[in-house]
């Protein structure tokens, strides 16, 4: 189970009951028959497997894990970091029934470090928070890659899903700057038609230089 610090003045106690009722939100999404989000993993990873490499990998906000099992069975070695121990559960449950193994850890993304130069690949697929950036950056090995997919704000009006506040969405080439300098393997934005609907995307596939 998370861990929260006992809660300080005004601005902190906020951010706890923020993330409190996030990890009760998605813990009851989770909690619901079935994989919410499905066990395949998310197209846009499962088509560049062959750009990715197979070392010590990270998935950030990993859910219910079908990404973090794609990747286990793709060679990876990988921890999956979400702040849903629901989520986290099935995970697991995937991944023994496709027979890997993954490392599962509870925690909050608003105040997670990684270890500088730890991992090979790290994953992120419809999570942002941009203050995690420059972390992920720093806990990539040289060479490392990242791949990363989010929203970006014209998915507010196809009306298809996607987050509820804007802070969420991506701008327009935002993806692209975030990652500057790095060696950028791919890039796309745009609105695509995938998983039976269409989404407003930007993919990357970048390389730490
Ligand atoms: C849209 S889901 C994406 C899950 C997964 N990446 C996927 O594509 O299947 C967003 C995930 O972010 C997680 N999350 C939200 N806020 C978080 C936080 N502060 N720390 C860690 N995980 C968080 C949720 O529990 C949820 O699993």
């Amino acid at each position: 189970m998370i861990i929260f610090r006992l809660a300080g003045h005004g601005t902190e106690k906020r951010k706890e009951k923020a993330l409190r009722a996030d990890q009760k939100r998605w813990d009851e999404r989770f909690r619901k028959k079935g994989f919410s989000l499905g066990k395949g993993a998310n197209s846009f990873l499962r088509k560049h497997l062959h750009l990715l490499p197979k070392g010590k990998a990270l998935d950030i906000a990993a859910g219910e894990g079908r990404n973090a099992v794609c990747l286990a069975l793709h060679g990876c070695d990988v921890d999956a970091v979400d702040v849903s121990p629901v989520g986290l559960k099935k995970a697991r449950m995937l991944a023994r029934e496709m027979g890997v193994r993954i490392h599962p850890l509870v925690a909050d993304l608003d105040t997670f470090e990684l270890e500088k130069e730890r991992y090979d690949l790290i994953a992120n697929f419809y999570y942002l928070s941009r203050k995690l950036i420059p972390k992920m950056k720093k806990g990539l090995r040289k060479g490392g890659r990242i791949i990363f997919e989010t929203y970006v704000v014209d998915q507010r009006d196809l009306h298809t899903g996607g987050p509820r506040h804007l802070k969420y969405f991506l701008k327009h080439n935002e993806l692209l700057r975030l990652f500057r300098g790095f060696r950028i393997l791919f890039y796309r934005e745009g609105i695509f038609r995938e998983g039976g609907r269409k989404k407003a995307v930007a993919s990357l596939i970048a390389e730490k230089i």
